[in-house]
């Protein structure tokens, strides 16, 4: 075995050894049953680790990543997970975790060529053509990459909201709620995009505003009104 991989066996039983010593119930609480309340769709870039950065323990958070945290109508992967999310585990709340700095996003936006993942990221630049006239207004890369960042998990939060799971739960009267965050590298701190959806309505309008206020707010900056942009 290489010495990186024993590292992380012998990181693995340490581990193990420091949660039983907090906890001696710990891993015969989990082994019983999840009962998570969120589901978490993130990057699956290695800085933005779910549990981590809202601070849950292990079976707190069900967690589906991907690169640029897309969520495709046809995705039978994010589909499934999402369906057994919501009526089997019954989650409360999904929140589409999109971060500052996504490589995926700045890839989308630069037409770069990374081989077969250029297809996967053609559903970030169906986003990036939608609002090409607001982000062709200001001429600044990191302004427009944020953007889009914070434009993808919108949108993919709305996707959520159109699929046959979320509006057959919400018919039904369920309790969960979809949100779209954005995270940033620099500060670890998670940035609430205002969409908190508890309808497909409400996500497509939620969004629109949510949307209006990020040009507006990024034009107040610009003049120099408020804080510089990120
Ligand atoms: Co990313």
């Amino acid at each position: 075995m290489s010495d990186a991989i024993a590292q992380l066996f012998a990181n693995n039983r340490t581990w193990s050894d420091r949660m039983q010593a907090e906890d001696p119930a710990y891993f015969l609480r989990l082994v019983r049953q999840q009962a998570p309340e969120y589901l978490w769709i993130g990057c699956s870039d290695s800085r933005v680790p779910a549990n981590q950065i809202i601070g849950l323990d292990p079976g707190k958070v069900f967690v589906h990543r991907n690169i640029a945290n897309v969520v495709a109508h046809s995705d039978l992967n994010a589909l499934s997970v999402i369906q057994f999310a919501v009526d089997v585990l019954q989650v409360k709340h999904i929140l589409v975790v999109g971060h500052y700095g996504c490589g995926g996003v700045k890839a989308a936006i630069n037409d770069e060529k990374h081989g077969l993942v250029d297809n996967w990221l053609r559903h970030v630049q169906d986003v990036r053509e939608r609002y090409a006239g607001q982000l062709a207004q200001v001429d600044d890369f990191s302004w427009r990459h944020n953007r889009l960042c914070e434009l993808n998990a919108i949108h993919q939060a709305i996707n959520i909201s159109q699929t046959t799971v979320l509006r057959d739960a919400w018919l039904r009267g369920q309790d969960v709620t979809v949100h779209a965050w954005c995270y940033s590298l620099q500060d670890g701190l998670v940035n609430d995009l205002k969409v908190s959806a508890r309808g497909r309505e409400d996500a497509t309008e939620q969004a629109r505003n949510a949307i209006a206020r990020m040009f507006w707010m990024s034009g107040k900056r610009r003049r120099g009104t408020d804080m510089p942009v990120q």
